[in-house]
């Protein structure tokens, strides 16, 4: 054992160790206690718990010759193994470390890979061709195969997010074309930060039928006035039922429900659904009073996992959510044209709302693009009283304290980090078991870190200098690529939130409350 080098060993509760420096013994550097007396007085301890302790000659700490094994005083256990990786078409050579993916090290290197999903291996867009050195790639892990199977990857394609090495590699940025880079240009221009948050929001579209006809025969500007009123009538149903109207393409309506408020968003999907059906028959009548003919409308719903994130550029940048559940969602609208159907849901909303709903009817089909077999349940009404649109408690005191309501606890899976903004704040939610939360904030140079990477010693690096926090305590592990006492003072820990679960959502205690 050196002076700064912490010794781990294993105690057993209740048992009665002997440390002492006397070199005699095979069980360095315990002793059996016999030799009380000599230069070398055995110090006994009896372990209270069965733990791994660890001696060292550090003399920080209270209670010497142990300490924690973390202590700002000692080596690294073992020296970080740093490697080189040549970067295409860049033609940079990087230093990436063990620890870090690829991501983070170009990131870090200030190479533009693009990262929308924020490194959480659920979009591609960091997708890297191994030119060289594939042998010294970690294996895909779960995550990663998922993707490379769903996208039929070969094995030299990888996720730059997702791959960490054991040696040299050289590799290629695959994702690069001249507006990819001014687009993440303009996107990292004054901070990195992934372009979309995962949610599992309820997708609603709703097209008109028999709208061209209904319009050929009307003038210009009576089609104008007929589709802005109802547009108008549809709208307020879909914002009184929590929802919001995120598109108008053409003649159809998109909206998404969870975005604000989780709870029941699928019955409030369906039920603005039903109304709007309702709404329609009354509407037909006017039309019908007014003009002599009439159209209907068609209504599809689902649930399930998107990207929501700004999309556009310039002052056109806006909310939108897109993914697959989206472009489900639209093609079970369009079914009811064969169907001959008003209102479809998918067997994801109908989980959620089945004891709560009428259904006339279901049908099993394929779905255009996919080869597995789905149901589609058609909605007649919805129960009375089965709706709560009070559910709105975002905030509440406990023992003097406030505490904000975040995500709903199965929307953050284990091994995810999510970000959220909260009264203006950015936090980062991490699930590791237990859930977590930080300011999405680097102390260092106060950049979000919510394209950082989690590490499996409960630790976030940062992606532009090299620098560590354990996400649990807060505590710097590394500045700026450093031990934290090379910079003495300088160092400032992360901060960390307190988090507790309650009625299936994620509560926050914010900073300064
Ligand atoms: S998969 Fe999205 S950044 Fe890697
Ligand atoms: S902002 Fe510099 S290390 Fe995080």
């Amino acid at each position: 054992m050196t002076t700064d080098t912490p010794f781990p060993i294993d105690l057993e509760k209740g048992s009665d160790y002997y440390w002492c420096s006397c070199g005699k013994s095979k069980n360095q550097p315990f002793c059996d206690g016999s030799h009380k007396g000599s230069d070398f007085s055995p110090k006994k301890f009896t372990a209270v718990k069965t733990e791994t302790a660890y001696l060292c000659g550090c003399k920080k700490t209270s209670n010497s010759p142990f300490c924690d094994g973390s202590h700002n005083n000692v080596k690294l256990p073992v020296e970080e193994k740093i490697f080189s990786a040549l970067v295409q078409p860049d033609n940079r050579e990087i230093d990436i470390t063990e620890e870090e993916s690829i991501l983070i090290a170009s990131l870090r290197n200030n190479i533009s890979h693009l990262s929308a999903c924020g490194g959480t291996g659920k979009c591609s867009t960091c997708r890297i061709e191994i030119l060289d050195g594939l042998e010294n790639c970690h294996p895909r892990g779960e995550l990663e195969e998922r993707l490379a199977q769903k996208l039929s990857f070969p094995s030299n394609i990888r996720l730059g997010c997702q791959t960490k090495l054991t040696g040299n590699i050289s590799f290629r940025r695959l994702l690069l074309d001249k507006r990819d880079a001014d687009l993440n240009n303009q996107i990292t221009e004054q901070k990195l930060e992934s372009v979309g948050t995962i949610r599992n929001l309820t997708i609603l579209f709703c097209d008109i039928k028999g709208f061209t006809p209904f319009s050929e025969s009307l003038s210009a500007y009576d089609v104008i006035f007929i589709l802005n009123r109802y547009f108008s009538i549809m709208r307020e149903v879909i914002i009184r039922h929590g929802g919001e109207v995120n598109n108008y393409i053409g003649d159809a309506v998109m909206a998404i429900f969870g975005l604000k408020e989780s709870r029941q968003q699928s019955l409030r999907a369906v039920s603005a659904s039903v109304e709007m059906l309702k709404e329609m028959d009354q509407f037909k009548s006017y039309l019908k009073k007014a003009y002599g003919r009439d159209f209907d409308i068609r209504v599809g719903v689902h649930y399930g996992e998107v990207i929501s994130g700004s999309v556009g550029s310039g002052d056109d940048r806006k909310l939108t959510v897109i993914g697959d559940a989206v472009n489900i969602a639209s093609r079970i609208e369009a079914i009811n044209k064969e169907a001959g159907t008003r209102l479809l849901i998918s067997e994801t909303v109908y989980d959620q709302v089945k004891d709560k709903i009428s259904v006339r009817n279901y049908l099993r089909l394929k779905l255009r693009g996919t080869s597995n077999l789905i149901t589609l349940h058609e909605v007649s009404d919805i129960n009375i009283g089965a709706l709560d649109l009070n559910v709105t408690e975002v905030e509440r005191t406990i023992e003097g304290k406030v505490w904000f309501r975040t995500l709903p606890i199965v929307e953050l899976n284990l091994g995810e980090k999510k970000k959220y903004i909260l009264n203006e704040k950015e936090i980062l939610l991490i699930n590791e078991g237990e859930v977590y939360a930080i300011e999405n904030l680097c102390p260092h140079m106060d950049l979000p870190l919510d394209i950082g990477q989690i590490t499996d010693k409960a630790t976030i690096l940062c992606p532009y200098h090299k620098s560590e926090f354990c996400f649990k305590s807060g505590e710097v592990k590394k500045w700026v690529g450093k031990r934290p006492e090379e910079y003495e003072g300088e160092c400032k820990p992360l901060n960390t939130i307190s988090v507790q679960k309650h009625e299936d959502y994620i509560w926050v205690q914010m900073l300064n409350t």
